[in-house]
Order: C-alpha cells, then structure tokens, then sequence
C-alpha cells in the first residue's frame, strides 16, 4: 500500500553554531558605517517573501521566465545523467515552483525520488513539501528549516548518494566573485565524485534590459527594498518616512552588477528607538541594500575553477539571458 503523506515527510529545524547576527546588530553596524549598507539577506521577511513571488512574475524580470524554460526543455536531459535514483537537494527551495520540472523528470526516469529543500522559512517547506507531497506519490521529503551553511552540514551526513545539489534564481549573484568561489568550495567539499551541482547564473548583458529588471514600472521592486526600511519601523521602533527616499537600480558595468540602494531625498536624521540611534543622512546619500552580481563565460570558468568544478553542461534560455550550469568535482 503507498505510504501516507506524513509517512514520507520529515522536517528537521536547526540553527546550529552558525549564529548570524541578528537584524538589530545588522542594521545599527549597516546605519554606523560609510557608506551605509544593509544585508540583502533581511528582505525576506513575511511581507518581503510575498513580494519577491510578485517580482518573479513581473514582465522586466526575465530571471524566472528564463530559468523556467530551461528546466522545462532540459529536466529530462538532466534527469537522464543519473543511472539510479538520487537525493535532489535544493539550496534557498523556496515555493519550489521550477523544481517541480526537476521533480518530475527525476521521478519519470527513476520511480522514485528523495527531495530534501533547504531553506530558512519553515512555514513556506511546510507548505510547498505537503503540495509536492500530496501529488507525487512516489517522492520523499526530507525538509530542512536553517541557513544554507547548517542545512550543508545535514546533507554532508545524512542523505544518500548520488545526490543533486540545486542552486537556482541566481541566488549566487548576492555574493561577489571570491565569496561565491568560497561558497561552491564549501558545497564541492559536501560532493562526492557522482554528486552534481546545478547552479543558475544570471549573464551579462544590456543595461536597459539589466535596470528594468530591477526598477519595474509597477513599482514592486521599490517596495521590496521599502520593505527593509519598514522593517526598520515595525520590529525596531524606526522613524523612517519612506516619502522621504527612493528606490535606485544602477547597473555598474565594470563590476558587472546592479546594485540597489535607498536614497535619501533630502538632508535628514532618523531616530531608531530600540537601538537609541539617531542615524543621519545627507541629501541623495544611499544606503546599499544589494548586488546582483551579472556573469559572463570567461567568469563562469573562473569561477568553477577556483571553486574545484568542472562544468558538465550549460544550457541557456532563447533569448540567451541566463544559464544553467551542471557542475561535477573536478579530478
Ligand atoms: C533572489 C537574489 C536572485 O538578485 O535578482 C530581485 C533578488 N532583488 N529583485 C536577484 C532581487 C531585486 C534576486 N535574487
């Protein structure tokens, strides 16, 4: 008989030794300095998280669209690189909506399937797991709730081989060229010789095309990097009059990223109660919220060099805006 829903679904919540500084430690050392930043990572919060499902469906951001259609085309072909069944471990799961692509190639060519999300919402892996769950029979899930560094931790243990390690959406572009080579280490040295990374790669290309995709004409985006000043006020007691800045997108071609900030429209102090700061601003002064690091071939190769990878395959979309790369251990 098939084993229930709860029979094939466990979920472990860990926050480890890896304590990342807190939102308040974050945002008074972020208000301190200059320039004056904030951690991209602080977006996701319950409202945060609801946005960036609207951003992914926006016309300007071909990120997802482009994704998508390589995993649809390509699913079968990557499925079909495992002679047996394998463990799909997935970076930053999310909705798990373009895994589901992934997912059902991998349940078509093997009957069966032992999927293990990371990611730190533990409300959105127990909504997207009881979905998957309850429309494929045959798929296992094994759900972690921590930050990507404890969740490597448990896959270095406790999941059998081969596995597939996914890292989509070009979640790599936070991270600037020497981190992402450090981080694609850390998870080859999680990889045995039949394991497979896959990791989408956002490229290179027109500015126009670059800026629209992260300044909308609905104004989404702009309220996603609100957001973080709204949260600023809702859990720290912050005075930020979002009338009083605006959203910026800028392309820096050179480093081969956007960069978003929040732009001061005029000269200002702001109080946050609950860290007893006054933090001041200058007109146009910005506070930089996130990179969205851009790659081209030559980078993608360095990278994965520096990182001890091979790339088995690369496929792009149509328009040939983003990648996906399949990566083995190299030697
Ligand atoms: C989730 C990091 C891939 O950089 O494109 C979308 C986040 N920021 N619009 C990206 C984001 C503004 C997104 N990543």
């Amino acid at each position: 008989m098939a084993r229930s829903t709860a029979q094939r679904f466990t979920l472990v919540e860990s926050h480890g030794d890896v304590a990342l500084a807190s939102f308040a430690t974050e945002v008074e050392r972020g208000l301190r300095t200059k320039p004056k930043t904030l951690p991209c990572r602080f977006f996701y919060d319950e409202v945060g998280s609801e946005i960036f499902e609207q951003i992914c469906d926006l016309p300007e951001y071909y990120l997802t669209r482009s994704e998508r259609e390589i995993l649809d085309s390509h699913a079968d072909e990557i499925a079909a690189s495992f002679e047996r069944r394998i463990a799909l471990a997935e970076l930053g799961s999310g909705s798990s909506a373009k895994t589901r692509f992934l997912i059902e190639a991998l349940l078509r060519r093997h009957g069966g399937l032992y999927y293990v999300p990371i990611d730190i919402s533990r409300s959105m892996l127990e909504a997207s797991s009881r979905e998957l769950l309850d429309r494929y029979e045959a798929l296992e899930i094994r759900a972690i709730a921590s930050e990507y560094e404890v969740g490597l931790q448990h896959l270095r243990t406790e999941t059998e081989t081969p596995k597939l390690i996914a890292w989509l959406g070009s979640t790599i572009g936070n991270l600037g060229h020497e981190d992402a080579a450090d981080f694609l280490r850390t998870l080859r040295a999680a990889m045995s010789p039949d394991d497979r990374l896959l990791v989408g790669i956002d490229l290179r290309k027109d500015r126009a095309i670059l800026e629209a995709a992260y300044d909308d004409s609905a104004g989404v985006t702009a309220r996603f990097n609100m957001n973080l000043l709204e949260r600023v006020n809702r859990e720290l007691g912050g005075r930020f009059d979002l009338d009083d800045f605006e959203h910026r997108a800028v392309y820096d071609e050179v480093k081969g990223r956007v960069e978003m900030h929040l732009v001061s429209k005029r000269e200002q102090r702001v109080a946050i109660e609950e860290l007893g700061l006054e933090v001041e601003f200058g007109a146009q002064e910005t506070i930089h919220t996130e990179n969205s690091h851009k790659y081209d071939q030559i980078e993608i190769d360095t990278l994965t060099s520096r990182a001890g990878l091979g790339t088995e395959s690369q496929w792009l979309d149509s328009r040939g805006y983003f990648s996906l790369n399949l990566f083995a251990p190299a030697d």
